[in-house]
C-alpha cells in the first residue's frame, strides 16, 4: 500500500495495463478511446491502440490526413480512455499530442504487417469511396507486386505522443465506493487528490 502510494501514474499505468494483460485474453487490451476536438467544436472519439510509452509519453499511431490526424495537428488537446474489464479497472489521461519523429514513425510501420501497410499506402482514410471494390482489387495487386518487397512509410502516416497533464484511476468497488485517484502534472511535479467516489 505503501507502495502504491509512492507510484507516479505512470508507473502505477504500466502497473495496471500489465496486472489487465495477464489476467485477460482480449486481442488487444491496449486498446483505448481517443478523443481529439473536432474543427467543429464538437469532440470525436475513436478506439485507438496504444503503441508504448516513451518517456512518459503515450504513443498512438495512424493516418495524419484521417480525421484524428487532421484534428490532433489543429489542436493538440486530446484525451485517451481506457477500460479494463477483468480487473474492472478505467484510466483517463488528458494531454497534448505532439507528432512523432519521422525516425520512429518508421520503425513503427515497418512493425505493421504486409496487408495493414498496403492498407495505409492506398487507403485516403476517412474520405467517401464511390467505388469500394476498385480498393480491394488495387490491393490485392499490390499484395502481389509487393510480396517480396518492403513498403515504404507514406508521408501521412506517423503518430502522436500524448504528453500527459492530467491522469485518473478509478477502480470499481463492489460496495459502490469506486476508488478515483486523479494526477496532475505541476511545476514538473505530479501532484496527487482522491475524489469521491
Ligand atoms: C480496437 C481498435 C483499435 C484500433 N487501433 C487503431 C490505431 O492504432 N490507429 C488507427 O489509426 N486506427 C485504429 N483503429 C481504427 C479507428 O478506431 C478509426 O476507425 C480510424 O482510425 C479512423 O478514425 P478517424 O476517422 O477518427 O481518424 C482501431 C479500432 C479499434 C476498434
Amino acid at each position: 500500500m505503501l507502495y502504491e502510494r509512492k507510484m507516479n501514474p505512470i508507473e502505477k499505468f504500466k502497473k495496471w495495463i500489465k496486472e489487465e494483460t495477464e489476467k485477460s485474453s482480449v486481442r488487444i487490451p491496449s486498446a483505448c478511446c481517443l478523443t481529439s476536438i473536432g474543427l467543429n467544436g464538437y469532440p470525436n472519439s475513436r478506439f485507438v491502440s496504444l503503441k508504448e510509452i516513451l518517456d512518459n509519453k503515450f504513443v498512438i499511431t495512424g493516418s495524419l490526413n484521417s480525421k484524428k490526424g487532421i484534428e490532433l495537428l489543429a489542436n493538440p488537446k486530446s484525451s485517451l480512455t481506457f477500460w479494463w474489464t477483468e480487473t474492472e479497472r478505467q484510466i483517463r489521461i488528458q494531454g497534448n499530442s505532439v507528432q512523432i519523429e519521422n525516425e520512429l514513425a518508421d520503425k513503427y510501420f515497418r512493425e505493421r504487417n504486409k496487408e495493414s501497410q498496403i492498407v495505409s499506402q492506398i487507403s485516403k482514410q476517412g474520405t467517401e469511396i464511390g467505388n469500394l471494390a476498385e480498393l480491394i482489387k488495387l490491393f490485392q495487386k499490390q499484395k502481389i507486386e509487393y510480396n517480396n518487397i518492403e513498403i515504404s512509410r507514406p508521408n501521412d502516416w506517423s503518430g502522436f505522443y500524448v504528453i500527459p497533464k492530467r491522469i485518473e484511476f478509478m477502480e470499481f468497488k463492489k460496495n459502490r465506493f469506486h476508488f478515483r485517484e486523479l494526477f496532475t502534472f505541476e511545476d514538473d511535479n505530479w501532484n496527487k487528490i482522491i475524489l469521491q467516489p
